[in-house]
């Protein structure tokens, strides 16, 4: 039944770029782990709430093979918008730039390869969007590292905030990412600088707000 809706949702939803489908496919064929890919319901949901957002500056932390950095830049208008993507897996660095060279986009994307826990603390720009997408247990210290660097009115978007089900799992206690998950949902929920929701889409996406 679910199934059944998702193929609903997607043919009555716009379709992804070719490029990004590209992307998606080559993913699946050649890098472990593909699943992380954001996929076409969410890409199409990022691409748009970046586009109601209309950033001049995205922050992302989780690169992978740069499905998401894509669909965001979509929203940066203007010739000075820019994206800043940061990833720790230097094996992937090579095939990150050929993809985002695959779209004009690609153009207003600046890859930093390397550790979000080491970059962020020298960071002095100031975002208007941030898609946090790296390390489940580093949520809490991402989110620590990154308000500083939000804008105020900034949008925050934190993948996977669900983790399959696994988030209101007992079995899962001593899983160290639904931990870590955990420790992210429960610290935001008492965040009185922020508002935000949890989105039931695919493996959880909460939206936040800094006030
Ligand atoms: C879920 S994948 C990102 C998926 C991608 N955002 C997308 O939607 O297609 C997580 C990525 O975060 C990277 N990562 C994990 N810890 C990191 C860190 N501390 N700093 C930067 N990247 C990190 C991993 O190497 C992996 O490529």
């Amino acid at each position: 039944m679910l199934e059944n809706l998702e193929e609903y949702i997607l043919k009555h939803s716009t379709p992804e770029p070719d490029y990004l489908q590209e992307i998606e496919r080559e993913t699946y064929v050649h890098i472990y782990n593909a699943r992380m890919i954001s996929g076409r319901l969410q890409g199409r949901l990022l691409a748009l709430l970046s586009k109601m957002i209309q950033p001049q500056l995205i922050l992302e932390i989780g690169t992978f093979t740069g499905y998401s950095a894509l669909c965001l830049a979509e929203g940066l208008t203007g010739e000075n918008a820019k994206m800043i993507t940061i990833e720790k897996n230097d094996e992937l660095e090579q095939i990150i730039r050929h993809n985002l060279a695959r779209s004009p986009l690609g153009e207003k994307v600046h890859l930093m390869v390397g550790d979000a826990l080491q970059i962020l603390p020298a960071m002095t720009d100031v975002f208007d969007l941030i898609f946090m997408d790296g390390d489940k247990c580093e949520y809490e210290a991402y989110y620590h590292l990154i308000f500083p660097l939000l804008k105020r009115g900034g949008w925050l978007l934190a993948d996977n905030t669900l983790w399959d089900g696994h988030i209101i799992d007992e079995k899962y206690d001593k899983d160290k990412q639904t931990v870590g998950l955990r420790t992210f949902n429960d610290m935001l929920a008492k965040d009185e600088r922020v508002e935000q929701l949890i989105l039931p889409l695919r493996d959880g996406l909460t939206i936040v707000h800094k006030k």
